[in-house]
């Protein structure tokens, strides 16, 4: 995942968005928020138990959190139930109030986006631009986009038998488990905030073990907004512990997740094993970039960088299969090794920073022995191919040419700074090569032609084409996967429907007036 309504195709946030200053990270920031958070309160685990996170850039501890594990989590379940009953605040509220709800989170976290910026580069190691810029401007526009859906939910009247009176309701599901990444911890919590409780649903959210600061920070405004309690309640934890508490429990009526496709399967097998509850899932890419010979070649250079680049390439959007038609071929490799070069990494706070380090040494080695499989197999080190510095998690931009489709690079998801390049012949081919592959997350095409780019884009296995840009996510437009990528939809009007059951109801009109 990427940026929402803020581009990231020139690799910085748009001009017009930092102007006429920009914003400072706060150094020395205190971190307030590190406990469960359920019923609006603050509790220390049951185990008694705390976890750390850590700073990538720095190799250092920030802080110790509070750790969840089942009997945490059944109460915040239980919290949320109760939140969810009939007669409760919460469900005799109007829709209307729901969507002011959601207007004031948004308010907060507009005054407290530095702070919200800072805590999120601290724990992921993505540049502070980046995470004021675009992950914090994504959270603020899908809660305000879903504060304006809230009042406006409703069925249909169905003419059916004469005798019947057939209408439908659109009502929330119940209790929803939020279970998030590391790469975009609080943009990824509000994608599936925002329309859980727009429908009037009830959440347990677990963030990533890695990066629980900002979901937890989120807490506070959730209840400085007026949410009643028990509404939106934080368990920080560990996958298996934690996670799989709420992906087991009986109480749970649905599961958003993003993550790998691994824990994905595993969501879904502990839903049947449970109690069927819903399961939308967001999970990995190994997604084409498709650049014809008639393409804006500036822009398809550029595009395709930022695209496998962007967030040190933790996306699961990244442009991870660059196919380059063969005539130009040799000037794409060229000069997308100039703009790797180029690629600014280091202290995330400095604000000329284009890339921090990776997420953590399990991701580190993971992509390192990529890189190394790359070399072993034959693909062409163009540049990179190594760690950078004595400290902190930092990988060199690394560019790969003559790159085949059996290569591991070319069929695993990286998730680092690693680019793999293609070569192809004609469009028939790159159809069938674009689509070999057990994704289908996104897809990206750069032509001028625009027949190419309607086979492309109706050929491609994919829930999102780009036509000429990349990551260019809205928080209206639905996102999600083909394949292995994922089920359902989050964003737009679609995700409505992942939010909420509809009832039928039939009455059967009496055949006379009294
Ligand atoms: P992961 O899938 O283990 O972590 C995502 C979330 O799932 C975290 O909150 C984690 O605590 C939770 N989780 C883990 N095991 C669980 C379980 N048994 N039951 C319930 N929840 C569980 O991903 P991980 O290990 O951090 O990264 C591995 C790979 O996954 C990455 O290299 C990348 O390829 C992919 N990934 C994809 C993401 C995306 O945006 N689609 C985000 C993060 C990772
Ligand atoms: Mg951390």
């Amino acid at each position: 995942m990427a940026a929402v309504n803020g581009t990231v195709e020139n690799g910085q946030p748009e001009k017009k968005m930092i102007t006429p200053s920009l914003p400072h990270p706060l150094r020395n920031l205190e971190v307030k928020y590190t406990k469960i958070f359920i019923n609006n309160e603050w509790h220390e685990s049951k185990s008694g138990k705390k976890f750390p996170t850590f700073n990538p850039s720095k190799a250092e501890k920030i802080c110790d959190v509070e750790e969840g594990d089942k009997p945490d989590v059944d109460k915040a379940v239980e919290a949320a139930r109760t939140a969810f009953r009939r007669g409760s605040l919460w469900r005799q509220m109007d829709a209307a109030s729901r969507g002011r709800l959601l207007n004031a989170l948004a308010d907060l976290i507009e005054r407290d986006r530095v702070v919200l910026a800072t805590l999120e580069t601290m724990d992921t190691g993505k540049p502070f631009l980046q995470a004021f810029f675009i992950d914090l401007e994504g959270c603020i526009k899908t809660l305000r986009y879903y504060a304006g859906w809230a009042d406006k939910i409703q069925g249909k009247t169905i003419p059916v038998d004469e005798n019947f009176v057939c209408f439908t309701r659109h009502e929330p599901v119940g209790v929803c488990g939020a279970i998030t990444p590391w790469n975009f911890p609080l943009l990824m919590l509000i994608w599936k905030m925002a329309p859980a409780l727009c429908c009037g649903n009830t959440l347990v959210v677990k963030p990533a073990e890695q990066t629980p600061l900002t979901s937890l920070y989120i807490g506070s405004l959730v209840k400085e907004a007026g949410f009643p309690p028990g509404v939106v309640n934080i368990v920080p934890g560990y996958g298996p512990t934690a996670g799989a508490a709420i992906s087991t429990h009986p109480e749970v009526d649905k599961i958003a997740f993003t993550g790998s496709t691994e824990v994905g399967k595993l969501i879904k097998e502990a839903s049947s094993k449970s109690n069927l509850k819903r399961v939308t899932l967001e999970l990995g890419g190994k997604n084409p970039c498709i650049v014809c010979a008639d393409a804006d070649l500036d822009l398809a250079v550029n595009c395709a960088h930022q695209g496998v680049f962007f967030n040190q390439g933790q996306c699961c959007t990244a442009a991870s299969r660059v196919f380059v038609e063969e005539q130009v071929y040799p000037e794409f490799v060229k000069r997308s090794v100039e703009y790797a070069k180029k690629r600014l990494v280091g202290d995330p706070f400095d604000a000329k920073t284009e890339q921090g380090p990776q997420i953590d040494q399990k991701q580190f080695d993971k992509i390192l022995e990529l890189i190394e499989s790359g070399k072993k197999e034959g693909a062409k080190l163009e540049c990179g191919g190594l760690a950078m510095g004595d400290r902190g998690l930092f990988i060199k931009p690394t560019v790969f040419s003559e790159v085949t489709d059996n290569m591991r690079i070319a069929k695993e998801e990286i998730f680092g700074p690693v680019q793999p390049i293609m070569k192809f012949k004609s469009i028939e081919e790159v159809i069938e090569r674009a689509n070999n592959t057990e994704y289908g997350l996104t897809a990206a095409v750069f032509t001028k032609n625009l027949d190419s780019a309607l086979i492309l884009a109706s050929a491609l296995q994919a829930g999102t084409v780009w036509i000429n840009c990349y990551n260019s996510l809205f928080a209206e437009a639905p996102f999600g996967g083909f394949k292995m990528s994922g089920n359902g939809r989050e964003l737009g009007e679609y995700a409505l429907s992942e939010y909420t059951e509809v009832k039928t109801v039939t009455i059967k009109m009496s055949q006379k007036a009294h």
